[in-house]
């Protein structure tokens, strides 16, 4: 079969090796998927570069949510944990076993029911990203109804799933983008106000749309400028949302600021909640599967793209010229 794989660290279309190998072979607590669709997640490249807080060992496949159907479980996986075969899926790729192939394997304690009301692509993309903005603006920001949320990177993968859920919350939603065609995108997606940071001043931009109050929530996925901007525009008793560093810097908080201005910057490592609060994951993706249902939640596919197409794809998201979720299909 055919998969993806990394030799040695560096960008990932240079990284990259599309190969011929034998399929896995699913061992105790782990499920063989035959890969309908993987999501194009930002660690993706991360990982290529050999800067992401998970370093597989090599060679080893990218890819960290998929949909797909289960094709065996391994032998000595507990009952409860053992999907049936033949079922649609959506799971977590049992690194160095990623999503970038035509079968792998998943971890059996993450794999549940895929979603009826979305296509293979959009039940993939329902998982990481949707997960990581219902637990940063639910769990960790306790964001309320007619408050005011500020996503940055609005119109990308964990952006867009935020803007959707912080509007499904009742929220008043800004959208940061960079450039023109981002900023159409964010309006599509369900922002009230779209500020694109190439153009505009964000601070003043967002205290204009809050009558100079601020923005109650800051959900952040990108860090540098992002998190110096959002510090000047953040609400009495505000809270950040400290989700990834998409531009490479990594701020460093001035304390003395938070205390004066009464605000609270957030750390969020979703990943952690599969093995801290399990239950928490599984009800989240039973709410996330309703809010699919009812229609109020729609991954934002931009485009779905052949298993060869793959390096290219995870290069451009960590370019920062995709939107939405690129994904994957084999
Ligand atoms: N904390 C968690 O548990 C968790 C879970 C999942 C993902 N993440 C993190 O969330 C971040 C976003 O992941 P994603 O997969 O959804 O990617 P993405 O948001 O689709 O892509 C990154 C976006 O960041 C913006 N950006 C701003 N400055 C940039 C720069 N210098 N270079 C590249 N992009 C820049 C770009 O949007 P604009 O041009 O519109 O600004 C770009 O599209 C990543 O840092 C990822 O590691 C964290």
């Amino acid at each position: 079969m055919k998969a993806w794989r990394v030799h040695n660290n560096g960008e990932p279309r240079e990284v990259m090796r599309l190969e011929d190998i034998p399929d896995p072979e699913p061992g105790a607590g782990e499920v063989l998927v035959r890969v309908r669709a993987a999501g194009v997640n930002f660690p993706d490249a991360l990982m290529c570069r050999g800067e992401y807080q998970v370093r597989p060992p090599f060679p080893f496949t990218p890819g960290v949510e998929l949909c797909g159907d289960v094709l065996a479980v391994g032998e000595g996986t507990p009952e409860g944990d053992a999907p049936e075969t033949g079922s649609r899926v959506i799971a977590q790729p049992a690194l160095p076993m990623g999503g970038f192939a035509e079968t792998t394997l998943v971890a059996a304690a993450s794999v549940r029911k895929a979603p009826e009301a979305l296509d293979d692509a959009e039940s993939a993309a329902l998982h990481i990203g949707y997960q990581t903005g219902w637990f940063g603006l639910h769990r960790r920001a306790r964001l309320q109804r007619g408050e005011t949320l500020l996503v940055h990177a609005a119109a990308g993968g964990v952006g867009s799933a935020a803007v959707q859920l912080g509007k499904a919350a009742g929220a008043r939603v800004i959208g940061v983008v960079g450039g023109k065609a981002k900023a159409d995108t964010a309006r599509e997606l369900g922002c009230d106000v779209v500020v694109d940071r190439r153009e505009d001043d964000i601070v003043a931009a967002v205290k204009e749309a809050t009558g100079g109050r601020g923005a109650d929530v800051v959900y952040d996925p990108v860090g540098g400028d992002a998190y110096a901007k959002s510090v000047k525009c953040i609400a009495f008793e505000g809270r950040i949302v400290v989700v990834g560093f998409a531009s490479g810097a990594v701020p460093t908080p001035g304390l003395n600021h938070a205390l004066i201005k009464n605000y609270s910057v957030l750390g969020l490592h979703w990943g952690l909640y599969n093995t801290k609060d399990p239950a928490a994951v599984q009800a989240c993706h039973e709410e996330l599967t309703a809010l699919a249902a009812d229609g109020q939640v729609k991954p934002l596919i931009s485009e779905r793209l052949p298993l060869e197409e793959c390096a290219g794809a995870v290069q451009r998201v960590f370019d920062g010229t995709t939107t939405g979720r690129v994904v994957i299909q084999p």
